[in-house]
């Protein structure tokens, strides 16, 4: 029976590109999609950019522009990325669209009016300065447990405690800088308690995978809270109806964008929305990451339970990506854009790989690039594409590119190939995609074992039926690891589609054979991976402006820091500058942000820490060049080591932070004037 079905990812915001962490996710949908689809089921993928919220707002304004202009950049930017991906959505829209402003309306007032909305005041950090509300990731200040500087208000990347932005140390408004005050408001809440029961059924119904409902039970143990679902103005939003500042906050209508893009494809393709959203019988499957489980497992359920639509029929929840088994990093160049990807490999790798490792839980992924090449080169190119490589140019250099019959010991041949079907169906259908490629892989080598065995290269010349035999079985096998293989690899399907003149491929293929084919001419299916491109890849993005979410939380260039008490003349003269030559400069085990220098100012060599390391990197870059020091400086004792100096630089921060340098002709340990 055709089963219909809708399935999302989970919707990328808009601040920011697309890279290699994202595309675990949009690629481990857009198989299971391409799945579904082989095995002509009524499937259709919806997605949209998710647009609302303090850090796009703040981010434009930084920019100069205005959020629906930063939102339409973002969205042909990702929109592009997908593309090159080969992420086949059937729509792409965005949160910032008039479905989605309706249906957010009218799935607040349902649970309004069933009385699941409360009310109350609420006391919040505000910045006087900006006139705004502080969520606590525009918050930063010293950590109330280790003392760490510049920490966001929720907790500390250093010590990892939590925490609430009151009891940070010296807390600021990462956007200008002044002290927050405290100020009420009213706020709205959804009563997300009300669904305790409902909730706790629908988890027990096995709509998500078992670790989860672990995890879920912990949740319901320590009891279900009110969810605020309101913001003040200033924010980059929807309006609440009957409010004239309070706004949905993004969290609320960033799944109802789910829905506005099903509408938004309803109206294009003049299918019924209602069926994908009020018919119980069509399955929604969401897939997002471990880290967003709590919004799509109780508050989205019980949104929609309570505003009378389908609440999901799975939920598909993946881990992190890790790179060489650490988190991706920009100073090691692991956090790599899509589009930064694309400029060296081919995006086909990615998705091989990527396929090699997910399974059905919520384990961590690790893309390790030495196993990345060497999987390519050893399954992907030396035993998949191989297989095609070695026999389309042999039929047509020796037999007028024509398959015969298939014998019986051919048969006998792909008897298992095409016995796999169902066991590799069900692997993709439960996500368990590094069981198919494995299951894949192994087939592959029985067929290169026959290849081996009956050598048509030889035969070629003595007995030229018996070489058409064995290609044409062969050619058979390529056939049916295409269909198994065509949702990791769409690319690399079409190309033996038309390489072997057939129709697109579906899943049901895999049980029938081919005989008599002729072929056509022959294409290059893929080339080994050239681990200089990788090392070329990472290098180029260590040199990438990062442009995450926590990027959007620095001071803006444009908006001045407030001054530091005046100091006298006399007192400014006491600070001895003077040039210092780079003997030395590494990175610092443990520091994300720290730099050890050794210089040169005449005298002794100095060890210098410096919080510069984001902006050089690598920082070899800063051997023999001369910078200003502050020389007198009592040298301080720091948690990696003595400084002993400073030295002068400026810029807003992160990788942008200039030294103050001289020109060559300068000599080490010259008084600055
Ligand atoms: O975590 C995120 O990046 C969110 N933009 C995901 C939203 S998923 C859905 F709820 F829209
Ligand atoms: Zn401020």
């Amino acid at each position: 029976m055709t089963r219909t079905i809708l399935v999302t990812a989970a919707l990328p915001y808009a601040n920011g590109p697309i890279h290699i962490g994202h595309l675990v996710e949009y690629i481990q949908t857009d198989i299971w999609v391409r799945f579904q689809k082989m095995r002509a089921n009524d499937c259709i993928y919806c997605c949209a950019d998710d647009t609302h919220g303090t850090p796009i707002m703040i981010r434009a304004r930084q920019e100069g522009i205005d959020p629906e202009r930063l939102i339409a950049r973002m969205h042909a930017e990702h929109t592009r990325d997908f593309a090159d991906f080969d992420v086949a959505f059937d729509n792409y829209y965005s949160t910032h669209s008039p479905e989605n402003r309706r249906l957010s309306e009218t799935i607040f007032s349902r649970l309004r009016e069933a009385g699941h909305i409360a009310e109350r005041e609420v006391e919040q950090a505000y910045c006087a300065r900006d006139a705004m509300f502080l969520p606590d990731r525009f918050i930063r200040g010293a950590c109330p447990k280790c003392g760490a500087p510049d920490q966001y208000g929720d907790s500390c990347e250093v010590c990892h405690a939590t925490y609430t932005p009151v009891e940070l140390a010296d807390a600021r408004c990462s956007v200008c800088g002044t002290p927050p005050e405290r100020r009420r408001s009213l706020h709205y809440f959804f009563r997300l308690a009300d669904f305790t029961e409902p909730l706790q059924e629908w988890i027990a119904g096995g709509h998500v995978h078992e670790q989860v409902q672990n995890k879920l039970q912990e949740w319901f143990a320590q009891g279900l809270r009110d969810w605020d679902i309101s913001r003040d103005a200033p924010y980059f939003g929807f309006l609440i109806p009957g409010e004239t500042d309070k706004y949905f906050y993004v969290w609320l209508d960033a799944p109802i964008g789910y829905m506005a893009s099903t509408m938004d494809y309803c109206r294009r393709t003049g299918r019924d929305f209602e069926a994908y959203w009020c018919d119980p019988a069509t399955e929604i499957v969401h897939f997002l990451g471990k880290d967003i489980t709590y919004f799509h497992a109780l508050f989205w359920p019980a949104m929609l339970m309570g505003s009378g639509f389908n609440a999901p029929r799975r939920l598909v929840i993946h881990g992190f990506l890790t790179v060489n088994g650490e988190k991706m990093s920009k100073s090691r160049g692991t956090f790599v854009s899509a589009a930064t990807y694309l400029r060296h490999l081919d995006p086909q790798y990615l998705r091989y790989y990527y396929a090699c490792k997910l399974g059905p839980g919520t384990e961590d992924i690790d893309l390790n690039l030495d196993d990345f090449v060497s999987r390519i080169d050893s399954d992907l190119v030396g035993k998949l594409a191989n297989l095609a490589s070695r026999s389309v140019p042999m039929l047509n250099k020796n037999l007028e590119g024509r398959c015969g019959a298939l014998s019986e010991e051919a048969r006998r041949m792909l008897a298992p190939l095409q016995e796999a079907a169902e066991t590799i169906a069900a692997d993709y259908e439960s996500c368990n995609y590094a069981a198919a490629v494995r299951r894949i892989c192994h087939l592959a080598d029985e067929v290169n074992r026959y290849v081996d065995q009956r050598k048509p290269w030889l035969a070629i010349r003595q007995d030229r039926e018996h070489a058409r035999e064995t290609l044409t079985a062969t050619l058979n096998a390529v056939r049916i690891l295409t269909v198994y293989l065509k949702p990791v690899l769409p690319g690399f399907a079409a190309k033996i589609e038309t390489m072997l003149g057939l129709e697109p491929l579906q899943w049901s293929h895999a049980g029938s054979v081919w005989e008599h084919g002729r072929i056509g001419g022959f294409e290059r299916l893929l080339e080994r991976v050239d681990p200089e491109k990788v090392n070329a890849m990472i290098e180029e993005s260590k040199m990438e402006q990062p442009q995450d979410r926590k990027e959007t939380s620095q001071p803006s260039p444009l908006e001045a820091e407030p001054l530091a008490p005046e100091i006298s003349f006399d007192e400014f003269m006491k600070v001895d500058l003077r040039l210092a030559r780079v003997v030395r400069a590494e990175t610092v085990d443990g520091a994300d942000k720290l730099l050890r220098l050794e210089l040169d100012l005449g005298g002794p060599k100095r060890t210098v820490l410096a919080g510069i390391r984001q902006a050089y990197d690598p920082p070899e870059r800063l051997v023999g060049r001369l910078l200003v020091v502050a020389a007198n400086l009592a040298p301080r004792k720091m948690k990696f080591g003595v400084s002993e100096g400073m030295i002068l630089a400026a810029g807003p921060g992160g990788s942008e932070v200039f030294c103050l340098t001289a020109d060559a002709g300068s000599q080490a340990g010259q008084r600055v004037h």
